[in-house]
């Protein structure tokens, strides 16, 4: 059914990339929106980030392998935590280290971060399965986080093993799932802070705590080949969020979450979301912004080739009352949705919480977003929505080809609020 998703060998792929991404991206692109010299450097970075990480694969020395195994980790049900901080010790000194997590076994792990700069590039191969602490009182020191990559750089993880969140205890004890608890902070399972040219392919990731990956404050990254799986229902278990993160390519996987597919937050600049399936979860999204009357950026965002379905949006853009800042340089291209609730969306009126949102000022301008060849079926009437804010009307939008019907059957229709909006080739629905 998700044929979408090959172990292509790494060698394949970074030849294929310059071949498929230089010709053909360019040509969409700049037949689109040639006047926009803000779309060309997303073209740049790729070509001269896939050029570094060509160069870390090839070198002469032989590479340091390191098992944890060797570093007394049992994989037996008991805590593994000290027997990989070793390992990584030793990995992380040595030159072109790789960090192996064998297989047919399953690690358990406490809270832990590897932490560089290491001497060298490093790779993390991991061909069994990670299995997160399900004890919440393993976490008393941060409950936000369960692996952390910190301050790398020229690393790599991969291998076709699988990093378990255990997420159940955490779900369970969620007030988004049990209303009469305390709202509390749960652990995203993977997160890579404050690193650079970073490559995480060929993992299954699934039932995280909270979020499954996330890159944070990161430079040049590739994520690929991933398949990341959580229940329907399980609380904010997003896929792959972004956030603060600059180059950075999100490819070739398959996410089934309870909450978005892929989320991009503020400070996050030339980010490429292609050949990826969705659902079930809350679609792909840019945002939330401006929570809290803060200020967000995100700009050059390219989203391609993507199959939505059953997710409670398809491509979103939401923003809170009252921030500043934008999202701006944004295409949404070759989008299928399969029984998708607001297939397109622009909120400028979220409220993710008990109070009211009332109206305010200020808001996250909208501006310069291109809908491309978006087709497929609507679970909801309204299969294009766009509510903007009166103070700052969303700019410089282009819905080309879309042609989205009701699941049901029927016409679908689309709300127009506060746009400035211009159509191309066939649309619809169209604004009224
Ligand atoms: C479409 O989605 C709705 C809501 O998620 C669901 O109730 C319905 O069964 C789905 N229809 C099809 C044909 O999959």
């Amino acid at each position: 059914m998700f044929q979408i998703i090959h172990f292509v060998p790494l060698f394949i792929i970074l030849v294929s990339f310059p071949s498929c991404f230089s010709s053909s991206q360019e040509v969409s692109l700049s037949s689109n929106l040639d006047s926009k010299p803000i779309f060309k450097s997303l073209i740049q970075y790729e070509n001269g980030k896939l050029t570094r990480l060509v160069q870390v694969g090839v070198s002469s020395s032989a590479p340091k392998m390191v098992n944890v195994d060797d570093f007394g980790a049992k994989g037996d049900g008991t805590d593994d935590s000290e027997a990989f901080k070793k390992a990584w010790k030793k990995a992380c000194s040595s030159k072109r280290g790789v960090l192996v997590v064998p297989r047919n076994r399953i690690y358990h792990l406490k809270p832990i971060t590897f932490s560089g700069p290491c001497k060298s590039a490093l790779t993390m191969k991991i061909y069994g399965t990670i299995k997160a602490s399900s004890h919440p009182s393993d976490y008393e020191k941060d409950r936000r986080h369960w692996i952390i990559f910190d301050n790398l750089q020229n690393f790599v993880v991969e291998g076709g093993g699988t990093i378990n969140g255990n997420g159940r205890i955490w779900w369970e004890n969620s007030c988004k799932i049990d209303k009469s608890l305390p709202c509390q902070d749960a652990p995203t399972a993977i997160t890579f802070y404050e690193s650079s040219n970073l490559r995480v392919a060929n993992l299954r990731i699934k039932n995280s705590q909270k979020m499954h990956l996330t890159f944070q404050k990161c430079i040049n990254v590739q994520a690929l080949n991933l398949i990341v799986t959580a229940p329907e229902k399980s609380p904010n278990t997003d896929g792959i969020h972004v956030t603060g993160t600059q180059n950075i390519q999100i490819m070739n996987s398959l996410i089934r979450t309870g909450d978005d597919c892929i989320s991009i937050v503020s400070g996050s600049k030339n980010v490429k979301v292609m050949d990826i399936t969705c659902g079930p979860g809350h679609g792909i999204s840019i945002g939330s912004l401006g929570a809290g009357n803060s200020e967000a950026q995100v700009s050059n965002v390219l989203v391609n080739r993507v199959r939505l379905s059953g997710t409670t949006n398809g491509v979103r853009i939401k923003t809170w009352q009252g921030g500043s800042g934008y999202a701006k340089n944004i295409i949404f291209q070759n989008v299928v949705m399969h029984n998708v609730s607001n297939p397109i969306i622009i909120d400028q009126n979220y409220c993710d919480q008990t109070k009211p949102c009332p109206e305010q000022a200020s808001a996250v301008q909208v501006n310069n977003v291109v809908y491309k060849n978006i087709k497929g079926t609507s679970d909801s009437e309204v299969a294009i929505k766009f509510d903007c804010g009166k103070s700052f009307p969303c700019e410089a939008i282009v819905l080309q080809d879309i042609n989205l019907i009701r699941e049901e059957g029927g016409n679908a229709k689309a709300s127009c609020a506060n746009i400035y909006l211009s159509s191309r080739g066939r649309v619809s629905p169209h604004c009224p």
